[in-house]
């Protein structure tokens, strides 16, 4: 009889892969397939940031699909379009990204897979220019921007940016450590819809920040994955415009994949502002360089179909329409959850997917066993994550748990 594959000890060559330790799976991916292997059909999933409609549905919007229709019938070859990805996309995407800024030519972008795409060539520019320099991260944060920063090799200094149990942003915590901070050093900031809180700095505290990075010199790396569905298309770029106004260096890792709905194409760009143009391409060269190193080349699907809405006007303006719509529906669950009771108030308060709940781990996961609802273990939930005939249920689960 054959021996099975994991039983096998004998034969020729290296056993350099038995040397390997276990390894904690990542948190949300678990989460993820735990959530699509359950049948129960009362399952709430609240986990993962994937806008649902009112009907539980993850559409594909209508001019994304449009351009996906106009895509298979013009385009002709699929070869090969260099390092830089779609350039034409990341053209007609910097005004989106960059407002008033679009004309400065000491910006300049490229696509990536996705955000984290963006992010990880990011961390690795910035270890390239100096791999001394530390990173600022407030706490909590998206899980993932750890592993990434600490694969670029960076040094992590965390500071709390959120109290869970006052729902509040500590902001004077987050100023004293960046008044204390070094020049040189990076400090990582949510562009707007925080995940996992949903606490946006409002407007005053932006300026406070942007003061303070500008008079300490340091590089603001802002990370921009949710444009559009907080405030406003514009709105939520309030804080990005005011550190591009002030200081010479910003970096801005940009997604589409939220805003597009475009989770598995992996849409994203890169914008890297320096002092001088010449610097600005410098850099830019720099990142190809990494980026041949990690993928190559980025994807091309999502981005080219971005490209053609972006390019027609009827088509962006529905794009606009139908993210308008997204962006209602997610105000609209904030404030019936809000309303439901006093202690959920801050939810309406807040911004994008994400908020957070103040349960232990313990009572998520007696959420998960006795009602079907999964969120993560800090207690981040998509507010997006349930159709509209499970908020209700959603809600008195929650209030349940959180008891008198
Ligand atoms: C999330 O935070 O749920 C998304 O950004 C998905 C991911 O990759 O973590």
């Amino acid at each position: 009889m054959l021996d099975s594959p994991t039983n096998t000890t004998s034969g020729g060559g290296a056993q350099l892969l038995e040397k390997l330790g276990p390894i904690e799976s990542d948190s949300l991916l678990a989460l993820i397939a735990a959530a699509n292997a359950d049948t129960r059909p009362t399952k709430i999933d609240v986990g993962v940031g994937v806008y649902r409609d009112g009907e539980g549905r993850t559409p594909i919007l209508r001019a994304l699909k449009a351009a996906e229709l106009r895509l298979w019938e013009t385009q002709e070859t699929k070869s090969y379009l260099g390092g830089k990805g779609d350039v034409r996309f990341a053209e007609l995407l910097r005004p989106w990204v960059l407002g008033h800024h679009a004309g400065d030519d000491r910006i300049m972008g490229l696509q990536t897979p996705g955000g984290c795409g963006a992010l990880s060539l990011a961390f690795k520019l910035i270890a390239a220019a100096n791999p001394g320099a530390r990173v600022l991260v407030g706490t909590p944060t998206w899980p993932n921007h750890i592993p990434v920063i600490e694969t670029a090799g960076l040094e992590i200094v965390r500071y709390g940016f959120y109290d869970r149990d006052s729902h509040r942003i500590r902001f004077d915590e987050m100023l004293t450590m960046l008044d204390g901070a070094r020049a040189g050093d990076v400090v990582l900031l949510h562009g707007c819809c925080h995940n996992p809180t949903g606490a946006d700095l409002d407007i005053d505290q932006w300026r406070d920040v942007t003061r303070v990075v500008a008079q300490r010199g340091l590089l603001p790396m802002v990370d921009l994955a949710y444009q559009g569905l907080g405030r406003g298309w514009h709105e939520d770029a309030e804080g990005i415009r005011l550190l591009l106004d002030a200081c010479d260096e910003v970096i801005i890792a940009h997604s589409n994949d939220k805003n597009f709905g475009v989770y598995r194409d992996r849409v994203g760009s890169l914008w890297v502002k320096t002092a001088r143009a010449a610097t600005t391409k410098l850099a830019m060269d720099h990142v190809s360089q990494i980026a041949r190193a990690m993928w190559s080349m980025p994807p091309d699907h999502g981005a080219a179909a971005i490209r053609l809405v972006l390019e027609d006007e009827a088509l962006a303006a529905d794009w606009q329409a139908e993210l308008g719509e997204m962006r209602d529906r997610v105000n609209r669950v904030r404030s019936r959850i809000a309303e439901a009771d006093p202690r959920l108030a801050y939810i309406g308060q807040q911004y994008g997917m994400f908020s957070m709940l103040p349960l232990e781990v313990s009572q998520v996961r007696a959420l998960r066993d006795s009602d079907a609802i999964y969120m993560a273990d800090s207690g981040r939930f998509n507010v997006l994550g349930m159709a509209d005939r499970d908020i209700d249920r959603f809600i008195a689960a929650i209030v349940s748990v959180l008891g008198d």
